[in-house]
């Protein structure tokens, strides 16, 4: 596949151009979503624009193209330890190494997505600007770095490119009409910055009694919202915190819990105790967010945790501490609200991988999702989002979502092809959607299901619903993991390597892999096991069968959902 290209149509009856329209090519690196949708918003305003605008995910587009470029507008996230996505690691590879081309005469913008809770925030897109500049690239406007909460700021970087690159172009006003209406005819009026309010039909526990998990498994209602999704999209969920939590900082902080305090740009009021459920993350500690604390208080001890030479430490205490040990550590109390609250970042969304099929259920979405709940320096702490999901919302309580699109995780087009899942516990979420899906359309290809958690009897989530799935076909094999039944732990590669013969056929025969769950650990060694299959079942070397994998990756025959 090419980049999908989306030119504003030439208009019959439009002004002659003098000035032939501008080309630009926006090029993404996306793991949930968020960049790849960000990159369409981008190409939509420079089509309506009159901007000839050639739009491709990273794995997509041919490094040998670039020769043809002169305006590269480039939207990448940011994972784990400052690495790329999965969809941008073989161009990042590309454009950093010693092969890259010269780019001059080629103008160049990045946006880049992270998290400021992260170490290496934004690297990617770092390292993008950085290399574009020594290729001998110039800036259109500067790069942007954006937080979790990305919206403003993306906007105002795509404002700002757009207005640059429309500068002069004859076409802008006789191609705006056009494109409009062209690309938003599906869209629904909800999205991230305007979320649907879905009323929930079911919340159960997927879990046994016994067990040491709860995982809920929620039913909400999509009905006249207009939002549509496919297996392998996200819902994202705008959480509350935890009330005994604000109510805590606001006893600690000696607050007034009704005075009135403005949340945005806007200039909005919302009273404290409201703000700080809704409004603002209240949990999670970042750099920058210490750094202004130190700046509005004199305590000695957290002015000494942000000087040289106490970096270490620093980063200790944002992995394992929360805003609340901050405030009674440091003893933050008499900071005004106001103050205080204006250097908080702004509680993001949740995203949940569906574990439903619009065919099957229509107007309804599902998710699962596993309570965060543990106990850590002498206190519980509790996951914001999963924590409100499995304690405090009931059917018929409401929610704000949006569906979140997910073009790296999507079932072959060609529905002969065999697919082989592999998800361990809440992982196997949109796995349920893919069979569910396949049930539906009677795709024909099989299906290899890998499936692990801690204890057969409690933890074997949708058991009843894999098992039909197996008895009528729509799921060719199935191999479990029970980690904690055994002396010794059992996880799904383990799985894998077992049946490596297998897997390798089914690889060879053009089977797509699909990985989803818990990125650091599992999704690394499940990584390092395909490998070893590929050494083992098909005598490649190491390097080969890094190829080997970086190819399927490349082809979208590997693709992962991993968090
Ligand atoms: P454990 O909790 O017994 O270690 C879902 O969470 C399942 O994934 C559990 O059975 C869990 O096992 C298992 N798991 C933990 N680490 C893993 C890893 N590195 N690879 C695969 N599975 C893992």
């Amino acid at each position: 596949t090419g980049g999908i290209a989306l030119a504003a149509q030439p208009q019959t009856g439009a002004p002659s151009a003098a000035i032939p329209a501008k080309e630009a090519t926006i090029l993404f690196g996306s793991q949930t979503g968020n960049c790849s949708g960000l990159a369409k918003k981008l190409s939509k305003k420079l089509s309506e624009q009159g901007v000839n605008v050639t739009l491709s995910s990273m794995s997509d587009f041919k490094p040998a193209n670039l020769k043809k470029v002169r305006n590269l507008l480039i939207v990448v996230s940011t994972h784990g330890e400052g690495e790329p996505p999965d969809n941008a690691i073989s161009f990042h590879e590309f454009l950093l190494g010693k092969r890259a081309p010269k780019l001059e005469g080629v103008s160049f913008s990045v946006l880049a997505l992270g998290d400021t809770s992260y170490e290496f925030f934004c690297q990617t897109g770092k390292d993008f600007d950085q290399r574009l500049e020594e290729l001998g690239g110039t800036r259109i406007v500067p790069r942007v770095d954006c937080d979790v909460d990305f919206d403003e700021a993306a906007a105002g970087w795509i404002d700002d490119v757009v207005r640059k690159l429309s500068e002069g172009s004859a076409q802008a006003s006789a191609a705006a009409s056009l494109a409009g209406t062209a690309l938003t005819e599906t869209e629904s009026e909800y999205s991230r910055t305007n979320p649907f309010h879905a009323e929930i039909l079911e919340n159960i526990n997927l879990n046994g009694r016994g067990s040491d998990r709860e995982t809920r498994h929620l039913e909400i209602s999509l009905e006249g919202s207009g939002l549509q999704y496919e297996p392998g999209d996200s819902l994202g969920i705008y959480p509350e915190n935890h009330p005994q939590l604000v109510d805590d900082l606001i006893e600690a902080m000696g607050w007034n819990p009704e005075e009135s305090i403005t949340v945005n740009k806007q200039g909005d009021l919302l009273a404290l105790r409201k703000a700080l459920l809704q409004h603002y993350e209240i949990t999670v500690l970042t750099k920058p967010l210490i750094k202004q604390f130190a700046e509005l208080t004199s305590n000695p001890g957290l002015q000494e945790l942000v000087e040289p030479g106490h970096e270490q430490e620093l980063k200790q205490y944002i992995e394992e501490r929360d805003l609340l040990d901050l405030v009674q550590d440091y003893q933050l109390k008499g900071i005004p609200a106001a103050s205080f609250a204006s250097v908080l970042r702004k509680l993001p969304a949740r995203l949940y991988s569906i574990s439903s099929s619009p065919k099957a259920t229509p107007d309804e979405v599902h998710i699962t999702v596993r309570a965060v709940q543990y106990e850590a320096h002498g206190r519980d702490r509790y996951g914001v989002c999963s924590t409100q999901l499995a304690e405090r919302l009931q059917p018929g309580d409401t929610l704000p979502v949006y569906i979140q699109h997910n073009p790296n995780f999507k079932l072959p087009a060609d529905p002969g092809a065999p697919v082989i899942m592999i998800g361990p516990g809440t992982g196997v979420a949109p796995f349920r959607a893919f069979l569910s899906e396949r049930e539906e359309t009677g795709a024909e290809g099989k299906t290899w299901l890998f499936y692990g958690d801690q204890h057969f009897a409690t933890d074997f989530l949708y058991q009843i619903e894999w098992q039909r799935w197996l008895k009528d076909g729509v799921l060719t094999r199935m191999d479990v993991a029970f980690s904690r039944d055994t002396d010794q732990k059992v996880y799904v590669q383990h799985r894998m390597l077992e049946k490596s013969r297998e897997l390798y056929e089914w690889l060879q025969e053009g089977a797509y892999v699909y990985v989803c769950g818990d990125e650091k650990k599992m999704a690394h060694d499940v990584h390092a096991t395909l490998a070893a299959i590929l050494e083992k079942e098909g005598g490649l070397s190491q390097e080969e069968a890094a190829d080997y994998l970086h190819r399927m990756q490349q082809e979208k025959r590997y693709q992962r959902d991993v968090y």
